[in-house]
């Protein structure tokens, strides 16, 4: 009789176990070659510079993009509301978990963005699952960029209708798919405002064009967007376009320095996914601490556009110098910053190489990325200084010329 847990200590000692599920090397291997770059473990956090294991590195691994995680008045406003409200809810939204705090962000949110109504879940990951399962019913179809995050791909596999895929920020190709669609479905367009590996924008305009034509409606993640485009208001504001997104999907674990998530769409919509999104209803709410740093990360977003500026700012330098340097930068125009180096064992053995010399990059390797496609990830934050900017770009030289990456 087979041992359902026999594939586990395979992953862990069997290489080939590991390369039939996409893999590059088992975990073991990744670790005998000390380039195994995953669960590491931070001993102190300055927001741009961490320690681990008593070495001091430059952070370029986080989506903290305003650099609020440390600020004094979001930390101040999350030890206030443990000291007011606890450190949980203790229940769901629908039943005890909702604190008149909740509302107060979903009022604020809804501004923000630019729609009627907001609902808060207690992760942006819970957000997708939620208003996929709860608005895509049995005859319905969603149709997904091809490298959208697995939040939506899981939402997809969770809601009772179809899903369809289209090529990758391909007006055209979504085109084809929408039209091969029976006419009487209901139809829902998903896509990522800001791709989360390759930091491209969605081509809104030609996508939107599009859902209209196929009478499809159309939800933005804008989990990397908020904060950093459109004066901060994300992905819809940087093209004019907020009124013709129908949904807006946001997080708080990357610009917003705290957990947890957001839909913002017309009320009847959010009304009707705040009593059927079952990772909303079955599930406990946002702690107080959370809902009350995101808040205040809120008034600095809009306070200090400065922020927007400036992370954006880092980013066109450091993209324009790792582009001269040779580096291959994809088609990146926002502060994630993918460099593709392709084999996977290669791309750990970059990633060891930074980190050595004193950089903290993130490893993408598939199934996160397409096969043949790994990557490493650099993401900026408004509160990097220039000298550790210059410092990160000596050091990519040098280890990119060491190991034959850039000439
Ligand atoms: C595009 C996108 N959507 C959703 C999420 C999920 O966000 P959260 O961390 O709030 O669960 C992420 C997080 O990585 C993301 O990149």
């Amino acid at each position: 009789m087979p041992d359902l847990f026999e594939k586990c200590r395979g992953f862990f000692s069997d290489p080939s176990v590991a390369e039939s599920m996409g893999y590059p090397a088992s975990p073991n291997r990744a670790k005998e070659l000390g380039v195994y770059p995953f669960f590491i473990p931070l001993d102190q956090t300055e927001g741009t510079e961490v320690t681990i294991q008593g070495q001091r590195l430059v952070m370029l691994g986080s989506n903290n993009y305003l650099g609020l995680t440390m600020h004094p008045e979001v930390r101040e406003a999350a030890v206030r509301a443990i000291r007011e409200f606890g450190t949980s809810c203790t229940g769901s939204r629908f039943l005890n978990g909702t604190l008149a705090l909740h509302g107060e962000l979903e009022r604020r949110l809804a501004l923000f963005v630019g729609k009627e109504k907001a609902l808060v879940f207690s992760t942006g990951y819970q957000a997708n699952l939620g208003v996929l399962s709860a608005l895509i019913g049995r005859s319905d179809i969603v149709v997904c960029d091809k490298e959208d995050h697995a939040s939506l791909i899981d939402g997809c596999r969770l809601a009772l209708g179809r899903m369809a895929r289209f090529r990758h920020n391909s007006a055209g190709d979504l085109d084809r798919v929408l039209a091969a669609c029976p006419p009487d479905a209901g139809k829902l367009v998903v896509v990522d405002g800001v791709f989360s590996m390759g930091g491209e924008i969605v081509s809104l305009p030609d996508v939107l064009a599009v859902c209209r034509k196929h009478a499809a409606r159309l939800l933005v993640d804008d989990a990397h967007g908020m904060g950093v485009l459109g004066g901060g208001r994300g992905t819809a504001a940087h093209f004019g376009l907020v009124d013709e997104v129908d949904l807006i999907v946001g997080t708080f674990s990357k610009s917003f320095a705290s957990i947890g998530g957001f839909v913002a769409g017309d009320e009847t919509t959010i009304h009707w996914i705040q009593h059927l999104a079952r990772s909303l209803i079955f599930s406990a709410s946002l702690p107080a601490p959370n809902v009350a740093a995101a808040l205040v990360a809120l008034d600095i977003t809009e306070r200090e556009p400065e922020r927007v500026e400036r992370v954006n700012a880092i980013a066109d330098r450091m993209r324009e110098s790792l582009k001269d340097l040779g580096f291959d930068v994809g088609e990146s125009e926002t502060p994630i910053i993918p460099i593709f180096i392709g084999d996977s064992l290669d791309t750990m053995h970059a990633w060891r190489a930074l980190f050595d010399a004193g950089v903290y990059v993130n490893v993408a390797i598939p199934p996160a990325v397409p096969q043949g496609k790994a990557l490493l990830r650099t993401s900026y934050m408004a509160t990097h200084t220039d000298e550790q900017m210059d410092r990160v770009l000596e050091i990519f030289a040098s280890v990119g010329k060491s190991l034959g990456l850039i000439a």
